[in-house]
């Protein structure tokens, strides 16, 4: 791929006005009735480009979307929580209000992406995670005034290109969540690309039905049956070979009195699987200690259970425990391995989730092509 632009090339930016398309999605929760962030690491990811484009003598205007408001002002996703905590770290920096709230961000309007740089000298996209979205303030702003890749961003990239072109074998994914539709692309491209792919969390079990196992009322998606039995048959997957669960009826996500069963090979009627078993976590964490990489993108089960995390733990410390380069992507295997106190003893944890399953999947996104294509970075 073509080089990304840098903005050390643009000399002094003293008295300068830098916008910086930031991804600020954070989660937040209500505390002491009003919403607060929960999770500040996007934002501390930002802070050393703000410093040092503040200490170079710019002026700095962040930019993000928050949820999904589609187009119209909605109260709840108003950026003010973020902006709350963008003030305690940085109070130098002032972040616009929702992009989203604007029609003109998700349509890509030229018209909305033109206003947002008014003013503006430079602009930088230190957005990994939205990239893979053609909205506005990512695909315009490189069309009309100097722009340049944030360093977060141009790490994401390399870090995933270099594992994909050359990486340290044997190369071992690992790839959970609940559906086999948002995670099938990703699968396949790994299939071809590692040595191994362990495949854990709701996902599996269609995998699972595939060998003529029985997995009761555990996620299943016919219409996915066909091409994971292709996978299987190609000899990389892994797929766990026993399970816990519940009743199908009771109540799950955060803890609660029923009584955590175990299953081997076959989940009886009237049981759902959610989480892997003890055979499988053993089978698994064999496998990630002789890993030269590791890519990681979705929990083995619905951990932010505490009855049910047993088997995203197991992998996460395996992970952190390897002498292999560990790769985390994924909003919920980041927030597993920020949970477990584990994400200082990985080599690198992905802010993008969407994006990173893309760049993995496609080799590029739009905002990367945005930027490369940009006329000041062809001069
Ligand atoms: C994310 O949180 O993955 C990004 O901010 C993208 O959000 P989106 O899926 O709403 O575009």
């Amino acid at each position: 791929m073509a080089s990304l632009p840098q903005f050390e090339r643009w000399g002094s930016l003293a008295g300068k006005r830098v916008l910086v398309r930031v991804d600020f999605n954070t989660p937040v929760a209500e505390v002491n009735g009003r919403l607060e962030v929960t999770d500040d690491f996007r934002i501390r990811a930002t802070l050393p480009l703000f410093e040092q484009l503040l200490d170079a003598g710019a002026t700095v205007v962040a930019c993000t979307h928050f949820g999904r408001p589609e187009g119209r002002v909605v109260e709840k996703y108003s950026v003010a929580p973020v902006r709350r905590r963008l003030e305690e770290l940085c109070p130098a920096v002032e972040l616009l209000e929702n992009l989203r709230f604007h029609p003109g961000e998700e349509a890509n309007d030229p018209a909305f992406g033109a206003s947002l740089v008014e003013g503006f000298d430079y602009y930088i996209n230190e957005a990994f995670s939205a990239s893979h979205r053609a909205h506005a303030s990512i695909m315009i702003p490189p069309t009309l005034i100097p722009s340049a890749a944030g360093p977060n961003l141009q790490r994401e990239v390399a870090t995933l290109s270099s594992i994909l072109e050359s990486p340290a074998r044997p190369f071992v994914a690992i790839v959970g969540g609940a559906k086999v539709k948002d995670k099938l692309g990703i699968v396949k491209v790994l299939a071809q690309k590692a040595d191994q792919v362990i495949v854990g969390g709701g996902m599996a079990y269609t995998f699972e039905a595939t060998q003529g196992r029985h997995i009761g009322s555990s996620l299943f998606d016919p219409s996915y049956l066909e091409v994971c039995a292709e996978l299987m048959e190609g000899g990389k997957i892994v797929i766990p070979s026993d399970a816990r669960g519940l009743r199908d009826d009771a109540p799950f996500g955060s803890g609660g009195p029923d009584e955590v069963l175990e299953w081997g090979q076959d989940i009886p009627d009237g049981f759902q699987g959610l989480d892997i078993g003890p055979a499988s976590v053993a089978s698994f964490v064999s496998i990630i200690m002789g890993a030269g990489t590791i890519l990681w993108n979705g929990p083995m089960g619905v951990f932010e259970d505490p009855r049910l995390s047993a088997g995203t733990e197991a992998v996460a410390r395996a992970v952190a425990a390897s002498d292999a380069v560990s790769i985390i992507g994924g909003g919920d295997s980041v927030s597993a391995i920020q949970g477990f106190g584990l994400e200082d003893a990985v080599s690198f944890v992905s802010t993008g989730g969407g994006a990173s399953l893309e760049f993995v999947e496609l080799g590029d996104l739009p905002g990367l092509a945005a930027l490369r294509e940009s006329p000041w970075n062809r001069s």
